[in-house]
């Protein structure tokens, strides 16, 4: 009677890795119960999580190397991975919400987010023409049917360069959920594992945030990142990695006017199902509880690796 958070299928969006090939399905070992699919078998997998209530999926590409180049040309194709996902959901009647995230890290040869600035070091991305480059893919990825784009490369003003993009492409009911909050994170190795986009050289912290701010006075950097992208036009806003960063998350959801979600990242879940094959935890009632947190910090909705089991215990 006196619960005050609860748990639905529908709290939960299912991240899904797609390369391009047929009746793919192949395990990431750093994240048992975690595939790269082919289109194809992406769409069974979207069936499945749609007949468990799950209510979105992201889609994140994964470049074959041969296809990668400097500025990420591959993101362009529109025979890659996700346009092909999200066609085939579409024409195999899968009604949940489609998402993608827009980033240049999967499809470039250095697996930075976006063109690098020549003749710099440590590599540093080229915020501005990357944030033209997101705009276009944004609208490649809203022709094909993604309902909501996810920035997720922390580039300055992306929001607002997405949004004019999609408008210009008279499509003013796409959605933008920006990954406004980000830190350089070591829980996102396995991540990088599944989707084949370690940074060759230097790291992410010239654009994600630092993790050592925002300890005295409140997360004033944190709120600051999440309202500029509200003034750009995001529709909802992501804080990124999850149960390390509840004290950023419910800060965040107390100070920003639209929906705020978390992401349960790739590390996250890769040390809850290697403590669960060992048996040292409780896999079920140890996931529930942090999902649990989640809510109770304030997220409106999580990105999940677990969304389908999850979706199955809540059944
Ligand atoms: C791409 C991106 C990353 C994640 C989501 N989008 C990796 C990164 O920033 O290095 C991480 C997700 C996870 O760890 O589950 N920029």
């Amino acid at each position: 009677m006196l619960a005050q958070s609860s748990l639905h299928p529908r709290d939960f969006v299912a991240p899904l890795f797609v390369r391009s090939g047929d009746n793919l399905r192949t395990p990431v070992p750093s994240m048992p119960g975690v595939f790269q699919f082919s289109p194809d078998t992406a769409v069974t997998e979207l069936k499945r999580l749609e007949a468990l209530g799950v209510s979105a999926y992201i889609l994140f590409g994964v470049t074959d190397p041969a296809r990668k180049d400097a500025i990420g040309s591959h993101a362009h194709d529109r025979f890659n991975a996700v346009c092909r996902t999200l066609a085939r959901a579409k024409d195999g009647g899968v009604k949940m919400l489609s998402i993608t995230d827009l980033c240049y890290c999967e499809y470039t040869s250095h697996g930075h987010c976006g063109p690098l600035v020549p003749g710099v070091s440590p590599p540093t991305v080229d915020n501005d023409a990357t944030i033209e480059r997101l705009g276009q893919q944004a609208v490649l990825h809203a022709q094909h049917g993604a309902d909501i784009v996810a920035p997720s490369g922390m580039m300055d003003n992306m929001v607002t360069a997405i949004r004019a993009a999609l408008d210009a492409d008279n499509r003013p009911n796409t959605a933008i959920l920006s990954y406004a909050v980000k830190y350089a994170s070591a829980f996102y190795g396995p991540f990088r594992d599944a989707a084949e986009s370690p940074p060759q050289a230097g790291d992410r912290k010239t654009y994600q945030m630092d993790f050592r701010r925002d300890c005295r006075g409140g997360a004033k950097e944190a709120v600051r990142e999440a309202l500029l992208d509200v003034d750009q036009g995001a529709d909802m806003i992501m804080v990124k990695p999850g149960l390390a960063y509840l004290d950023i998350l419910q800060q965040v959801t107390a100070a920003v006017p639209v929906p705020t979600a978390a992401y349960h990242v790739s590390g996250e879940y890769a040390m809850l199902k290697a403590a669960a094959a060992n048996n040292w935890i409780d896999e079920k009632a140890t996931v529930l509880e942090t999902m649990h947190a989640f809510k109770r910090a304030g997220a409106s909705f999580i990105l999940t690796y677990y969304a389908a089991q999850l979706a199955e215990w809540l059944a």
